[in-house]
Formats: C-alpha cells, sequence, structure tokens
C-alpha cells in the first residue's frame, strides 16, 4: 500500500525509504537512557510511523516502541504479530468494551481475524465472525465464539443488537455492519475511510483534518442514524500495549501464522507475492549475520 501510494495521505512518506514497518530482532547496544532492556534482549516492535525501516540488518528505535518477546515463539512467529496484533487491540481499546458483550469481526479468517479475536476474547467479549468457511475450526480454536460463512450465509439476516464491530472489509460491507450495531453502538474500521475525529486523534494539521472530515462524512452519517460512532484507525508503535500482547500471547499461546521466508536479498520477490494475494499467513525477510 505504501509503495502504490495507497496510504500517503496518513504517511506521506518520500522515496528512496529503507521500507518495513514490523520487526524481530536482539538488542545490540543501548540509548544512554535506556531502562526497560539489555543487550542480548529479544524484541520485537512497530517501527515508529514518523521513521519506519524494518527491512534492514540494524534498526535504532525508540524503548518505548518495543517489547519482549513470548518464549515460545520462533522469530519467524515473532515477526507476524506486532502490527497485526496492535492493530486489533488499538482498535478495541478505542471501543472501551466491557466484559460479556457482544463483537462482531467482519472477514475473521484473516491475518488480523488470528490476533483480533483471542485479543477480543481476553477482554471477555463473545466474538462473532465470519469468513472462508474452510477457516471455521481455526477461528473456533481461536476462540470465536459463532462463525459464518460469508458464501453461504448473511450475517445481517442473524444479527441484530451487537456491541460493537471491528471492520476489517471497507465500504462494501460497512452499510450492512452498522445495520446490526445496536443504537450507540461503536464500530472500528481497518479499511473505511479515515474521518475528522481520526485526524485529531492523531494531532493532523487543520488542513488534514478538513479533508478527512469530508471523505470520511459518508460514514460519520451513517453512523449518526442510530448515534452511533464511526471510527477509522491507523496502527501505531506501542511499546506497552505490546507488552500487553505478549502476556496475552504467553497465557493463550496463541499462534501466528507464517507463509513464505524469504531472505533480504529477495526483498522485490517478497514484495511481489504479497501484491498477488492469496495469502496463507505473514511473509517474512529472515536476515542472517553471513
Ligand atoms: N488500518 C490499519 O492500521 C490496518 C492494519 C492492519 C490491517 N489493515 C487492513 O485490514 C484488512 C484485513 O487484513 P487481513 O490481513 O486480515 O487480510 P487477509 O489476510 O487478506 O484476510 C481477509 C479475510 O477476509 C475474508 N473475506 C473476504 N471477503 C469477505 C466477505 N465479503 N465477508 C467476510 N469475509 C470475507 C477472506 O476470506 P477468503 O480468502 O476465503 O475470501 C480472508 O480470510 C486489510 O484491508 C488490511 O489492509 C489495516
Amino acid at each position: 500500500m505504501i509503495i502504490k501510494g495507497e496510504v500517503k495521505m496518513i504517511v506521506p512518506y518520500k522515496f528512496l525509504l529503507v521500507m518495513g514497518n514490523e520487526f524481530v530482532g536482539i538488542v545490540e547496544k543501548l540509548g544512554e537512557k535506556v531502562e526497560r532492556f539489555a543487550v542480548g534482549d529479544r524484541v520485537y516492535g512497530r517501527m515508529p510511523l514518523g521513521r519506519i525501516g524494518a527491512f534492514a540488518e540494524y534498526a535504532a528505535i525508540d524503548e518505548n516502541a518495543i517489547a519482549k518477546v513470548p518464549e515460545y515463539l520462533s522469530d519467524e512467529e515473532a515477526a507476524c504479530v506486532p502490527l497485526t496484533a496492535l492493530t486489533a487491540l488499538q482498535a478495541l481499546q478505542l471501543m472501551d468494551p466491557k466484559a460479556g458483550e457482544t463483537i462482531f469481526i467482519s472477514g475473521g479468517t484473516g491475518s488480523l481475524g488470528a490476533m483480533a479475536i483471542p485479543v477480543a476474547k481476553s477482554f471477555g467479549l463473545t466474538v462473532v465472525t465470519n469468513g472462508g468457511g474452510e477457516s471455521e475450526e481455526r477461528v473456533k480454536n481461536l476462540g470465536a465464539d459463532k462463525f459464518f460463512d460469508y458464501k453461504k450465509t448473511d450475517y445481517s439476516a442473524e444479527l441484530s443488537n451487537v456491541d460493537y464491530v471491528l471492520d476489517t472489509l471497507g465500504d462494501r460491507e460497512l452499510q450492512k455492519e452498522f445495520g446490526i450495531l445496536k443504537r450507540g453502538g461503536v464500530l472500528v474500521s481497518l479499511r473505511g475511510m479515515p474521518n475528522g475525529a481520526f485526524a485529531k486523534r492523531s494531532g493532523m494539521s487543520a488542513v488534514k483534518w478538513f479533508l478527512f472530515s469530508v471523505v470520511g462524512r459518508k460514514y460519520d452519517k451513517m453512523a449518526a442514524e442510530k448515534e452511533q460512532q464511526y471510527h477509522f484507525i491507523f496502527v501505531h508503535e506501542d511499546g506497552d500495549g505490546l507488552e500487553r500482547i505478549s502476556k496475552i500471547f504467553g497465557e493463550r499461546k496463541i499462534e501466528a501464522s507464517v507463509d513464505t521466508v524469504y531472505s533480504l536479498d529477495e526483498v522485490n520477490e517478497a514484495l511481489k507475492k504479497i501484491a498477488s494475494g492469496g495469502s496463507k499467513g505473514k511473509t517474512i525477510l529472515k536476515i542472517t549475520d553471513n
């Protein structure tokens, strides 16, 4: 999405750019004021939005953006976690749910759902999701309480008054998703349009606030019909959040799915593979010492 310029309004990176949003690695050196980590710690993180660059042998990063990796995860598995798990956590933190409430996660059979389902369960929520039928057992094992095969069943005919919706599919599904949400409920989208509230929360300029208020108005209006809230999020770095994720992973032994592992030299092949779709998990660049 960065290469194609699809998110340039949100993260206006200039090229040439060292790409790469997330990583796992070993702490090699510490800055003077670092207190939370020691040389040799195995850590992972989402690179700060203002300066990415994880496709590299070394990365310099603020200690507040990283956390220690749960021991049971291999490096390849751990590298799958930060971006999607933090996205799920940040969406749920925005919803601020109470245990016992219900969330619908659209497209929960994807890589985001694999993190969002167990994270939502850790908040004590009842989780309903939909997606590709062949993944029903897997998502139920992740903790989903109810599942709809999107090719066979229209969830909107079966569900109503849910407390929260986590949308991963965007415009094509949003109208229906607002339809199953209770009056006053909260919908957080990862795929819809940013709105004015997003620009404000992200500390963006007045110009961007205006622009996003215009492009997001359609969904703000849909939400206003039943006093619901519409939010868009773009995942940002957060070491404390990742520490919470590490704890949830440690307790629940959540599995991460690795699709293909490439070497750093094969970065262009790796990017092409992602662009060609059909992902069964994360595509990894493995960087070795030789
Ligand atoms: N805003 C952010 O910060 C942020 C962060 C991370 C991800 N995202 C976005 O979140 C979205 C989801 O990411 P992902 O990694 O989970 O994608 P993914 O791995 O490609 O998964 C998408 C899943 O949705 C299913 N699906 C497709 N059409 C559907 C429909 N109409 N109803 C229900 N399920 C359907 C797919 O099943 P089949 O394959 O069987 O069709 C697949 O399992 C992406 O658009 C990504 O860009 C945003």
